[in-house]
């Protein structure tokens, strides 16, 4: 062996010890601190309440050992108060750790995660996380409750706001992008704060997109699309993991052994602490699987649930389970070891205290400029019929319409409690700061909120867009109809705002409609009715100066759909990774088109709806932008490859418009052959690259044969020989594939 070799081999493994040791001295820390609590004071570490700033009860309950963690505390004074009474006057000293929902920004407010999983850009969105950890950890808060990484395809579910949409894979870089922005290069740092995927598992299927319902999911789906994110997730290293409100085939997730301890502990080894959600331990017993307090808290524990969210269930009656032989000491210790040790990873036994600074950190230049890119790249262009956007330099007037036109709060979207809406900068706002100057700006919101019906605004606005050169329509919904428990069950828009548009359109103007909304919403005449669509989400604080940009050409749009939109309420759920059926549609007939007394026969006996045929509005990966592209017949490295082999499949993609732009190239697999029937197209890969007009560019992708199975109702993931296809394509529905063999 060459005395180089032997140098490298000696520093790997000092260097391997020094982190044996490291992380032999936190498990050090925590089992000596463990050996000297007692029981009640294990229980307390497992206990979280929500902040009630320095009242009596909460000092109270900290000095008897009762509070693990406190959500919800944002004031840095009453923090380190708190966590005064925490360190110096309980026994052991054991620091409390402050969590709060920090979504998509603290204070500088990023477009709504549906939003930001349009952008297709893991850095920005990294980006974006990290500047919410640096403003919420200024306070003292080192524990958000983020990323949601739930897949869903129902957008009637509030939720969908706080999700990256519909596909597995795609969420799994998003949720990855989060973490690592939340938590930073180092848990310990002062700006870090441990992450929490959520919510484990399935949340996004409950039935009927209706909040905490009930969820069936086949053990071979769970797999394939509901686990992977949070696998992702826990390989990434997230400190924080918080089990669903919803039962999954009967079973709530709060007392999932099967799926917290079998597969999350044991399976996958992760050691961070998994919390529940608000009450959710409690709420077993009315969800019908526990009698009593005793039973939902022995449940829950067994469950590897370490820490109870304001349900007082492990406080009330864990001690008792504990006593009475139902639930082992050596079980809550486990839990316990579990906060200890995250506790001891974000460095908080040795800097218990947040340090106040005199200079904010909110707000920052930094900050707003990265918002407004993130809302620029969240924003999707869906229709833009003769080039009408951008707007050309020679319009002399526009109305500014619409509820969402100069809304500054409900631009924020869901989740953001902390955020001042009197920093939020509207489109009305950025189209008059930057354009007042050159632009008659003519605005009048017509109706005063997403669900308005006075029909006096409708006629003001009218009145002011016949004498405007273009109209700018700013529709959508307000932040109340989406996140947690606003769900809907008809997701048109709402009040006026169809009845605003048509009486806009009938004006004869050019009408531009922006859609601001929590959820994809059924805007087929909508889309109709207009010359050009944006769906921009939420945008945030930054949503008007991105939209002006956008709309002016000083932005290109690049964004691409995470959901695909369905025409009508009742073709949910579509996705566009689903099965084939034996009878995929073909002579399609409408209701409209069917004949009185017509034959069964004339139908095609295919699977489509009579009513609304087979097609979304809107498939998923799906976005247009001011110039164009043209794809490459897709290369791939070999025709055939063996088990643990790469093949690397490749496009060249050239810019044929005239103005500089990003395109989302997505890659996209089919195993057409399987024991198990599989999706249509599963998306393995993405890329985002710019392009100069006339300029080509060739991306690459490597797929390794572990990409290419999937789990089997034996529970185990392999792969199947056999043809596979793949696509590189714009979106999910275009492109032609080519064919590899993976030989046995
Ligand atoms: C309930 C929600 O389901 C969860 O996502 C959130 O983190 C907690 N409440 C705390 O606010």
């Amino acid at each position: 062996m060459s005395k180089r070799l032997l140098y490298i081999l000696a520093v790997f493994f000092v260097c391997l010890s020094c982190s044996n040791q490291k992380k032999d001295s936190i498990e050090n820390k925590i089992e000596a601190l463990v050996s000297q609590m007692t029981l009640k004071e294990k229980i307390g570490q497992m206990n979280q309440l929500t902040g009630m700033g320095l009242h009596a009860d909460m000092q109270n309950q900290i000095k008897a050992g009762n509070v693990g963690s406190i959500l919800n505390e944002t004031d840095p004074k009453i923090i380190n108060e708190l966590q005064k009474i925490a360190v110096t006057q309980t026994r052991l000293g054991i620091p409390l750790v402050f969590a709060r929902d920090v979504i998509h920004g603290f204070k500088t407010i990023f477009p709504i995660p549906l939003g930001q999983s349009c952008s297709w850009n893991p850095q920005l969105v990294e980006d974006a996380a990290r500047i919410a950890a640096v403003e919420a950890t200024s306070t003292g808060i080192r524990w958000t409750f983020a990323p949601m990484i739930d897949i869903t395809r129902d957008p009637r579910w509030g939720r969908i706001a706080e999700s990256c949409g519909e596909d597995p894979y795609l969420t799994s870089v998003m949720g990855v992008a989060m973490v690592k922005g939340f938590q930073g290069d180092k848990l310990s740092n002062s700006t870090s704060m441990a992450a929490c995927t959520k919510h484990f598992v399935g949340y996004g299927a409950s039935e009927s997109g209706k909040d905490y319902n009930a969820t069936f999911i086949p053990e071979t789906q769970m797999r394939d699309i509901f686990l992977p994110s949070f696998k992702a997730a826990v390989e990434a290293g997230v400190a924080t993991t918080m089990c669903a409100y919803n039962d999954v085939n009967g079973v709530p997730a709060s007392g999932n052994v099967y799926l917290n301890r079998t597969v999350l502990r044991n399976e996958w080894k992760f050691d961070g602490i998994m919390v529940s959600d608000w009450n959710s331990i409690r709420q077993m017993k009315v969800q019908g699987v526990c009698a009593n307090l005793e039973d939902a808290a022995k449940l829950a524990s067994d469950a590897a649930v370490d820490m109870d969210m304001m349900g007082m269930a492990y406080i009330d009656s864990l001690e008792t389970c504990v006593k009475s032989g139902k639930v082992s000491e050596k079980q809550v210790d486990e839990s316990v070891r579990n906060i200890l040790r995250l506790k001891f990873r974000l460095g908080l036994f040795d800097n218990p205290y947040v340090k106040i600074e005199s200079k904010s950190v909110f707000y920052s230049e930094n900050a707003l400029a990265k918002a407004k890119q993130a809302a620029i790249e969240s924003a999707v262009l869906l229709k833009n019929n003769n080039h009408i956007l951008p707007l050309s330099e020679k319009i002399k007037s526009v109305a500014v319409i619409g509820p969402m036109s100069d809304a500054p709060a409900d631009q924020l979207g869901t989740w953001v409690f902390d955020s001042d809406p009197d920093h939020s900068i509207t489109p009305l706002m950025a189209i008059k700061k930057k354009y007042g100057s050159k632009l008659k700006i003519f605005a009048e919101k017509g109706l005063s909120y997403s669900r308005d019906t006075n029909p006096a605004g409708i006629t003001k606005a009218v009145a002011i867009a016949r004498k405007a050169d273009v109209i700018l329509y700013f529709a959508g919904e307000e932040a109340i109809l989406s996140g947690e428990a606003h769900c809907r069950a008809d997701i048109s828009l709402p009040g006026a705002q169809s009845e605003l548009l048509n009486q806009l359109k009938k004006t004869g103007k050019p009408v531009i409609t922006i859609f601001m909304a929590g959820r994809p919403l059924t805007i087929e005449n909508e889309l109709n009715q207009s010359d050009a669509v944006f769906y921009a989400f939420q945008g945030g604080t930054m949503a008007g100066p991105a939209l002006a940009d956008l709309i002016f050409g000083k932005a290109v749009p690049s964004g691409k759909l995470t959901t695909t939109f369905p025409r009508m309420v009742g073709q949910i759920p579509v996705y566009y990774s689903h099965r084939n059926s034996g009878r995929p549609a073909h002579n399609i007939l409408l209701i409209s088109d069917i004949k009185i007394g017509a034959e069964q026969t004339s139908l095609g006996n295919t699977s489509y709806h009579l009513d609304a045929g087979d097609k979304s509005l809107f498939s998923f990966g799906f976005g247009l932008s001011y110039t164009t592209f043209s794809y490459s017949a897709v290369k791939l490295s070999k025709s055939k490859i063996s088990e643990n082999e790469t093949i690397t499949a490749e496009c060249t993609i050239t810019n044929t418009g005239k103005v500089t732009g990003m395109e989302v190239t997505q890659l996209y697999i089919c195993d057409p052959v399987a024991t198990l029937a599989q999706p249509v197209r599963e998306l393995k890969g993405f890329q985002k690259i710019t392009l100069n007009p006339g300029e080509s560019k060739t991306v690459k992708f490597n797929l390794t044969s572990k990409q290419l199975g999937f789990w089997h109702q034996d529970n185990t993931y392999r792969t199947e020989p056999g043809e596979f296809r793949v696509w590189i394509s714009a979106n999910s529905q275009t492109g032609e594939y080519k064919s590899f063999n993976l030989t046995d």
